[in-house]
């Protein structure tokens, strides 16, 4: 073996002595031009939920017109460019065999392929994949590298639902128990901010979580995404969601408590969110 160490080799140990500083990073709402400022420009968003799932997510045993094969979605996906919808999501889950039972059989699509199959198929409407971010665990070092190649390939309308997983079931599948509800916040937002600081680190990035068990040693991700980073949702409800939606995220996607008139949903919010 060589005595001499090569240059990257010898940049990767320098860097793991050194304790990372944290650096801004930009909402894609922060650059005029991005796909994401022009639609939050706009008074409203209108969005399409995508059936990948047997029979769309919803509870009823009565015949189906949708479908939740890739080429029924893909349709619908352009289509809904075509008529000028703002953006398409799709949830996800992790179940054993046979789903929740009942029309709730299982039969799916993942989330963040279908989406990122589309990206190339698309021009202007915004993707958004839910990411259940916990789970694996993934490492940030893929999870970075992924999006922000979808980002690219998207230029710019790669949207992340954030969750973390609230069925035991989906959790004991990844072969470990449920995590408690807020200190599985507490570790989406390291992984949160090891993803946020390999998209907009100029530098290998070093990083030791104190609850999560990945690491970051001299870490550096490219492509940085177009646009400060991808668009960021989250799906939730409860306090400690919000407020990881209020620090994290560009929107938050809740449903009411109080019914669809908007001043009545606002005031029925946690204080945090309706501010
Ligand atoms: C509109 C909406 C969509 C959601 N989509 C998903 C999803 O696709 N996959 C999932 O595992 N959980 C999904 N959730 C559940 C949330 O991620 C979260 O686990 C749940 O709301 C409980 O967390 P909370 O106590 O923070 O609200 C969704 C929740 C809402 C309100």
């Amino acid at each position: 073996m060589s005595e001499t160490t090569h240059p990257a080799y010898a940049e990767v140990q320098a860097s793991q002595s050194r304790a990372s500083a944290f650096v801004e990073v930009a909402s894609p709402a922060q650059f005029p031009d991005s796909p994401v400022s022009r639609v939050f420009a706009q008074p409203l968003m209108l969005g399409l939920f995508l059936p990948i799932q047997a029979g769309g997510w919803s509870a009823s045993t009565l015949p189906r017109t949708t479908d939740w094969s890739f080429d029924y979605n893909a349709d619908l996906v352009l289509k809904a460019e075509s008529l000028g919808f703002d953006l398409v999501f799709a949830l996800s889950q992790w179940l054993p065999k046979g789903g929740y039972g009942g029309v709730f059989n299982g039969e799916a699509l993942d989330s963040f392929m279908t989406l990122a199959a589309l990206t190339a198929r698309t021009e202007r409407i915004i993707l958004a994949a839910t990411s259940h971010v916990l789970y694996g665990p993934w490492h940030p070092l893929h999870f970075a590298k992924f999006t922000a190649t979808l980002d690219h390939i998207s230029r710019g309308r790669w949207g992340i639902n954030i969750v973390t997983g609230h069925r035991a079931v989906e959790h004991e599948m990844f072969g470990w128990n449920r995590i408690e509800h807020d200190r599985r916040y507490e570790m989406a937002a390291e992984f949160v901010d090891a993803v946020q600081q390999l998209w907009a680190q100029r530098d290998n990035f070093t990083f030791e979580p104190e609850l999560s068990s990945w690491k970051l040693n001299g870490a550096f991700v490219t492509p940085k995404p177009r646009y400060g980073r991808p668009l960021l949702i989250n799906a939730t409800g409860s306090d400690a969601g919000i407020e990881f939606a209020a620090r994290y995220s560009d929107v938050v996607f809740i449903t009411s408590p109080a019914g669809p008139d908007i001043d009545r949903a606002l005031e029925a919010l946690p204080a945090h969110a309706a501010a």
